[in-house]
């Protein structure tokens, strides 16, 4: 049974469902990412588990202790949950020194100064922060400010980490830094972490396992891998990494794609979405090759030298497909034909 239990969990304000019967089993240390673009929920779910909203509908339960039961009438006020939580804004406090950032909650809740010393130490050391642990918070850069959020987080030993979009606030660089740092506590203190993003670089970084989720509805729950490799749904694929959709109608021989003629083509649809003959076929744009013969007939429209990669824009019967290779294979350009060979295409229902 999970560490971390989310039933049927349910969320409503007025005419909108933010979480829709979100079903939910973390492993005790596990990473879990929760990605979606903004409004899907991802936030109201996170506060949710932490106390700061209630339920409309389902329960959740940490360990073998429920947190919020709507049936059972109960509700654990979010200071009872013991979790930690870093949010986007900075939210430190300005007047006291990095040390009483951390220290502060520990305080709280009548710790032993002993013990108070010792943990504000350890997260301080682990954060990188102990050298600035007497200076103002304020005089901090953007990735300080947010180490002293997440020290002061993991200093009160949390259950769970909840960490709403932590590194959203922060340039690009500082960013993909962070993300390792946050991955080397979560492995060294073996906390487990709740980590909301819209970022899917971030979330494939950092997490043992992501949920996908769109419109309050979860679309796939599954490791970073097989959500990239083997996404459920056309949105999946759309969301995580860079795509084309290029809708198709299957044929006996083949495929048609808009005014082409019968192509042959490798890799037919899977039997289970037999019935159907207008399909949409989807593809990144590493994941297509340029050929010779019998691939798909397109005409390259633009040809971007991005360093390594040279990213083309090809015209196939009016849908624009993008596709990528490495700048030493990228021999095409504008205004020629060109045939296209898909590697590993996906198919989809064209409403899926
Ligand atoms: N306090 C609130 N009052 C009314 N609507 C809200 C409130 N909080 C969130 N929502 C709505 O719930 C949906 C989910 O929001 P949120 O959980 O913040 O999404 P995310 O964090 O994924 O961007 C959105 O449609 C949002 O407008
Ligand atoms: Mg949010």
């Amino acid at each position: 049974m999970g560490y971390v239990r989310l039933v049927d969990v349910t969320k409503k304000f007025g005419e909108v469902t933010a979480v829709n019967k979100l079903n939910l089993e973390l492993n005790e240390g596990e990473c879990f990412s929760m990605l979606g673009p903004s409004g899907c929920g991802k936030t109201t779910t996170l506060r949710m588990v932490a106390g700061f909203e209630d339920l409309d509908d389902g329960e959740i339960y940490v360990g073998d202790k429920i947190m919020s039961s709507k049936a059972k009438g109960y509700y654990l006020p979010p200071e009872k949950r013991n979790f930690g939580m870093v949010f986007q804004a900075f939210a430190i406090w300005p007047h006291m020194s990095v040390f009483e950032n951390v220290a502060f909650p520990l305080r709280l809740k009548r710790l032993s100064s002993q013990e108070i010393e010792k943990r504000t130490k350890e997260a301080l050391v682990h954060t990188n922060l102990w050298d600035d642990a007497k200076k103002s918070p304020v005089d901090l850069s953007g990735g300080g400010k947010q180490r002293v959020a997440l020290a002061r987080a993991m200093a009160i030993n949390p259950g769970v980490l909840l960490l709403d979009e932590p590194l959203s606030s922060l340039d690009p660089h500082l960013r993909e830094e962070m993300r390792f740092e946050i991955k080397d506590l979560q492995k060294a203190y073996g906390f487990t972490v709740i980590y909301v993003t819209h970022d899917q670089a971030e979330a494939m970084a950092l997490s043992d396992r992501i949920l996908v989720m769109k419109l309050g509805i979860v679309q796939q729950i599954d490791t970073p891998l097989k959500v990239y490799n083997e996404p459920a749904n056309r949105f999946v694929f759309s969301f995580i990494g860079l795509s084309n959709f290029i809708q198709a109608h299957v044929t006996e021989r083949g495929i048609k794609v808009g005014e082409s003629g019968d192509i042959t083509f490798k890799y037919l649809p899977d039997v289970s979405l037999g019935g159907q003959r207008d399909l949409v076929l989807a593809s990144r744009p590493s994941e297509i090759n340029f050929v010779s013969q019998g691939g798909v007939p397109g005409h390259v429209k633009r040809k971007a030298f991005l360093g390594e990669i040279v990213d083309y824009a090809i015209d196939v019967s009016g849908t624009e497909v993008r596709v990528q290779k490495g700048r030493r294979a990228a021999g095409l350009n504008p205004g020629d034909d060109c045939q296209l060979d898909f590697l590993h295409p996906h198919w989809y229902a064209e409403n899926d």
